[in-house]
């Protein structure tokens, strides 16, 4: 059973984060000398990066160290206000001296399979995989939607399936655009996961995932068991209004 903790709000909960975050990334830097992280996008996470930005976290994290990849993105360039990238780069990335070289965005331009190719290889260089291991990230940070979906794997679709692929451009049915994103062999391979969710609006999708029938291709998120590794759902009050186990 993966860890809830409940806040009374998403400031609360991006201060449980932040020191989560800290301690994830000085352990591992400790022990290899390097800090992988995967962002989440979406509107959540702002809170959390901008304490990161910021301190006393900002000086605690090991920034030389950190290198950043992204859980998803949408189809579009770096500078659209819809960009993950452009979230992360604003709220966090910007005001810490973690080295350019560091940054791997997604790029959301030309979603199409030669990207998901290339972020792929990104991943295969940067982790020194074989083509039979996944990369093993420090930390991957998730959102969750209103319909259940994690990162871009949505439910009903092929993303919420897929054990083959690292990284997954298809058209999103629920959107009618693409996305890319990472997959839940990626994310199960992770040492900690933790889930960011805020908001009423996502009170019945949280509740279904935690407390539902087990129905992954219906709420992704109930994939997301980490093999070797930590889940923690960092939850506010109003998210977990209809959850019972509280
Ligand atoms: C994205 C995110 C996505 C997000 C959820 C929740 O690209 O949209 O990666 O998975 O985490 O949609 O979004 P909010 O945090 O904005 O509610």
């Amino acid at each position: 059973m993966a860890e809830i903790n409940i806040h009374p709000t998403l400031d609360e909960l991006a201060q449980d984060a932040a020191g989560r975050w800290v301690e994830i990334a000085n352990q591992a830097v400790a022990e290899r000398g390097v800090f992988r992280i995967a962002l989440a996008g979406g509107s959540t996470p702002r809170p959390l990066y901008t304490l990161m930005a910021s301190e006393p976290w900002r000086s605690q994290a090991p920034w030389a160290e950190t290198v950043v990849f992204w859980g998803d993105e949408r189809r579009v360039p770096p500078s659209d206000p819809e960009s993950n990238y452009r979230m992360a780069q604003e709220t966090l990335l910007q005001h810490v001296p973690i080295l350019p070289h560091n940054i791997y965005r997604m790029d959301g331009e030309e979603l199409a399979n030669s990207a998901a190719r290339e972020y792929t290889n990104k991943l295969m260089r940067h982790f020194e995989l074989d083509r039979r291991e996944w990369p093993r990230f420090d930390l991957m940070l998730l959102g969750l939607g209103s319909d259940g979906h994690i990162a871009s794997i949505f439910p009903g679709t092929r993303a919420a399936s897929d054990l083959s692929n690292m990284v997954l451009v298809y058209s999103v049915p629920q959107l009618g655009v693409e996305r890319m994103t990472l997959t839940l062999p990626v994310f199960n391979n992770a040492r900690n996961v933790i889930g960011l969710v805020a908001g009423a609006d996502k009170a019945e999708a949280l509740a279904a995932t935690l407390e539902g029938r087990y129905q992954p291709s219906t709420h992704p998120a109930q994939a997301i068991k980490p093999v070797d590794g930590s889940l923690v759902w960092l939850v506010d009050e109003a998210a977990a209004a209809k959850l019972t186990s509280r």
